[in-house]
């Protein structure tokens, strides 16, 4: 991606929200030193991390207790997001096992754990696990990813046999990128912490992904976009593409149900990452305000107006519960179900099962969204993912290209799912540790 010359308008705080959000999507130490406003990369004045990185929780994915809660009681994005597809340059050995360890820790040290300096997970994938003579043990639920069969009937889709994921968030775009460029570029410092060689003798990056959410920033990429009509659809308040909140509090696992419990992984995740387009023309030519409510949470939300422009008026809670019992009536009757309607169906016991940390993408030069989620089991995932394709549905008449919430608008590129394993194990871990 082409970044535009710094500053091209110095006095708007529009065009530097525009200009960085394009800096962590190009990377590289012009899109740092560009941030950071200066050439002098040793610049940047984030807070500095623990003396002692043992204190940090074990969980790696436990970052809701250092996010901030919006005025609602939910709980905020990071705002920046560097996904960092990684290879193994040799074998997986004690060396490397080290080399690792001692650059994740120097990261602590240098940078606070949270959005004003980094949260960060490392994750595996089947693929690295299947070099290992051993197999991981059954307490950890990680099959081979296999796209859902009637997703990839609709799409083409590549799956991330990559060895690992590095996914970087803060609500500082400079952050992501300096932290980047110390783990794989030049830099032998990061935020006056030296840094060696970093995790460049031990993996390369083959693939790089950026994201971003929050109020505002689509709005600001949305001119010129891939996949977006023109007249400037999406709401300068609304955080995500299709133009509503996500991830209200009562909608969300919590932290303790995506862990996984027993084992030698006690304590860590499992991870789906899946990159998506979004055809946001039909989304927004084709359907006014109401019908997108509808699509995306249910028919009765649009009669009854309960949502708002951009979902302030749900609070904490999305009422989809409340709907799940009507929702063949719906389909039969008002020719449309909601995503969220659809989804809420997939709880165990009345509670959701995925965390959802799901991101606004512009790579590609196209409007997209990086799903991801945590779950204790990946079995989990998929049972939900297929509850969204809502093949029950057919027999009303809602196909993959009717109203059936929201998956005419989606176009899946990429697929991939990971093992996070708990802080203590998270360097090159063996199968059985
Ligand atoms: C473009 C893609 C997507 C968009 C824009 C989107 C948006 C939303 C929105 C607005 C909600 C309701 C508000 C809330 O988050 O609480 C929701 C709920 C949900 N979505 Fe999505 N979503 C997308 C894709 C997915 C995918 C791929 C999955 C995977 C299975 C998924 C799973 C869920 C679940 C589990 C819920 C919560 C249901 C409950 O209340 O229990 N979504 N989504």
């Amino acid at each position: 991606m082409e970044l535009p010359e710094f500053p091209f308008d110095s006095d708007s705080q529009l065009s530097r929200r525009q200009f960085v959000r394009a800096a962590v999507a190009a990377g590289g130490t012009a899109a740092l030193s560009a941030c950071l406003d200066t050439e002098d990369r040793e610049s940047l004045d984030a807070p500095t991390g623990v003396s002692d990185p043992g204190t940090l929780p074990d969980r790696q994915h436990a970052w809701n207790d250092v996010l901030p809660v919006d005025s609602d009681g939910n709980v905020s994005r990071a705002s920046h997001h560097v996904f960092l597809s990684l290879s193994l340059t040799g074998e997986p050995d004690s060396a490397g096992r080290e080399q690792v360890e001692t650059t994740l820790k120097t990261l602590e040290r240098a940078l606070e754990w949270g959005p004003d300096g980094v949260l960060f997970t490392l994750g595996y994938t089947p693929a690295y696990f299947d070099r290992f003579d051993g197999s991981l043990p059954d307490s950890v639920d990680l099959p081979d990813p296999e796209p859902i069969t009637a997703i990839t009937a609709e799409s083409q889709v590549e799956i991330d046999d990559s060895d690992a994921m590095l996914h970087l968030a803060s609500d500082d775009p400079a952050v992501v990128l300096a932290v980047e460029e110390a783990l794989f570029g030049e830099t032998d410092s990061l935020n006056g912490t030296a840094i060696d060689e970093g995790l460049t003798p031990v993996f390369e990056r083959t693939s790089r992904r950026t994201g971003f959410v929050g109020a505002g920033l689509p709005a600001d990429r949305q001119t010129g976009l891939d996949g977006i009509p023109e007249g400037e659809p999406v709401p300068e308040e609304a955080p995500f593409f299709m133009g509503f909140r996500s991830g209200f509090r009562e909608s969300q696992a919590t932290e303790d149900r995506v862990t996984i419990e027993s084992g030698a992984f006690a304590g860590g995740s499992t991870q789906h990452f899946e990159s998506m387009e979004l055809d946001l023309e039909i989304w927004f030519d084709d359907n006014d305000h109401e019908q997108r409510v509808a699509r995306m949470f249910s028919p009765e939300h649009a009669r009854e107006e309960s949502v708002g422009a951009v979902g302030e008026k749900l609070e904490t809670e999305t009422g989809a519960p409340a709907v799940t019992e009507e929702i063949h009536e719906h389909a039969r009757e008002e020719g449309a179900v909601g995503h969220a309607q659809k989804l809420a169906r997939a709880r165990d016991d009345g509670q959701p099962v995925l965390l959802r940390r799901d991101v606004n993408t512009t790579d590609g030069d196209a409007a997209g969204l990086h799903f991801l989620s945590l779950q204790r089991e990946m079995t989990e995932f998929t049972r939900v993912r297929e509850a969204m394709l809502g093949e029950e549905f057919h027999q009303h008449g809602l196909g993959p290209r009717q109203p059936n919430g929201i998956l005419q608008y989606i176009r899946l590129r990429r697929w991939g799912s990971y093992l996070l394993p708990p802080r203590s194990l998270r360097s090159l871990p063996q199968p059985s540790p």
